[in-house]
């Protein structure tokens, strides 16, 4: 074992290292050459910190980096709209992330030089009718036992909020902690500060296989070629699955289909300026005039066709909640996938299969929520060997049969 190498497995969690990859020093600390699989936020972030910190990244991705569930979604960080019951394992770690999203937007803001437009008008998640009331009032009840920082609105201090609202509400629940910022620009400053840090970014470059030996990943074949690291962190999203790592068990992570919908209001005169949840439906007003409505939730695997029903369906669920939206012009439909786990919940951490193999993916509808804390976990886990509690419970173990059986 070279002394480099040596010195990084004392001071992280991935053991004899033994690798003909290049490990660099900050500081007098060696750093691991890490691979990452995948160019959206997640891979992107994790990147980003890594290559911040000292180590040589490579990133790989199958077409432009970030136009996967990163440019699809609709940037809620909903943390308390949708706390169901069933999800209380996600909770604190849903929190914690929101917590960390203020900090995390300004740092990046200041490494890429450009806005993410991180907005902070709450949520309000409406009732339409007395049935819907009579839902959210059992649901509030629940985030309310859990501590969560939610309220009743009546249908008057809704209308107050929000004009434009359908005249006849039941009322809502407020969340004045749930936010949301704009996806699509966290992806694109993601890259540069990634880019800035010196981290290579390889699109077009699908993964096919990590490679292994003798238990340890070693790199990655990607279109035929073998790119060597100590490190390898697979972040691909909704195609997690579909990268071969012999011998650990598949991941159980499936595409979940979203269809949505992106609407042009006046940015000097928007229709609605909180995020707004209402039955079948959720709405997302940016500050350049979008308002993003979605989405669909549908088991259809890479189907990526737009329907006339899920069309239908999300406008007509829309313009119940908010009809002037009859008014505005379409200007984009589009399709997403969720990467969606066995359990719903996200894959963080080492493989318990397969030593030098991290785990970033799985974050089904809580991608762009969960991508502070994300990036801060496995980037501590790599650089110091510092396993954060916040993810203990969602390691890719909990899949395995032994764990099942027991
Ligand atoms: N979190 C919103 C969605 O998955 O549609």
């Amino acid at each position: 074992m070279s002394e480099s190498l040596s010195q990084h497995a004392s001071n992280s969690a991935f053991g004899t290292a033994k690798s003909g990859t290049a490990t660099s020093r900050t500081s007098g600390v060696a750093r691991p050459h890490v691979a990452v699989v995948g160019a959206g936020v997640m891979g992107l972030s994790i990147a980003w910190r890594l290559a911040a910190a000292g180590c040589t990244v490579d990133i790989f991705e199958q077409g432009r980096s970030g136009l996967g569930a990163s440019h699809a979604a609709a940037g809620m960080l909903a943390a308390c709209a949708e706390a169901e019951p069933g999800e209380e394992g996600l909770l604190a770690l849903n929190r914690e992330s929101q917590r960390l999203w203020p900090s995390f937007a300004a740092d990046l803001e200041a490494a890429a030089g450009m806005a993410v437009d991180l907005r902070t008008d709450g949520t309000i998640v409406l009732a339409l009718n007395a049935d819907d009331g009579a839902k959210l009032r059992h649901l509030i009840s629940f985030q309310q036992g859990l501590g969560l920082p939610v309220e009743w609105l009546n249908g008057a201090e809704v209308r107050r909020r929000e004009p434009h609202l359908a005249t006849k509400l039941a009322g809502a629940v407020w969340c004045p902690e749930d936010h949301q910022v704009d996806n699509r620009k966290v992806s694109a400053a993601l890259r540069i500060a990634a880019l800035n840090a010196g981290a290579r970014l390889h699109e077009d470059c699908p993964v096919e296989r990590v490679e292994t030996v003798d238990g340890r990943a070693r790199g990655v074949i990607a279109k035929g070629e073998r790119f060597g690291a100590d490190v390898v962190v697979l972040a691909a999203g909704a195609w997690s699955r579909g990268i071969a790592i012999a011998p650990a068990t598949p991941l159980p992570v499936r595409p979940v289909k979203g269809q949505m919908l992106a609407l042009a209001m006046d940015p000097a005169a928007p229709i609605l300026s909180h995020v707004v949840w209402a039955p079948g439906t959720y709405l997302v007003p940016r500050r350049d005039g979008r308002l993003i409505v979605g989405a669909t939730v549908e088991e259809r695997g890479f189907n990526t066709d737009l329907t006339a029903g899920g069309q239908l369906a999300l406008l007509t669920h829309a313009w119940r909640a908010l009809p002037t939206i009859e008014e505005l012009t379409i200007l984009e439909q589009w399709v997403g996938f969720r990467p969606g786990s066995r359990d719903d919940a996200p894959i963080l951490g080492l493989s318990a299969e397969v030593e030098g193999l991290v785990f970033a993916t799985g974050h089904h509808r809580n991608g762009i929520l969960l991508l502070p804390v994300t990036a801060r976990a496995i980037s501590r886990l790599i650089l110091d060997g510092e396993a954060d509690p916040v993810i203990a419970p969602f390691a890719a173990e909990r899949f395995l049969p032994r764990a099942a059986a027991e």
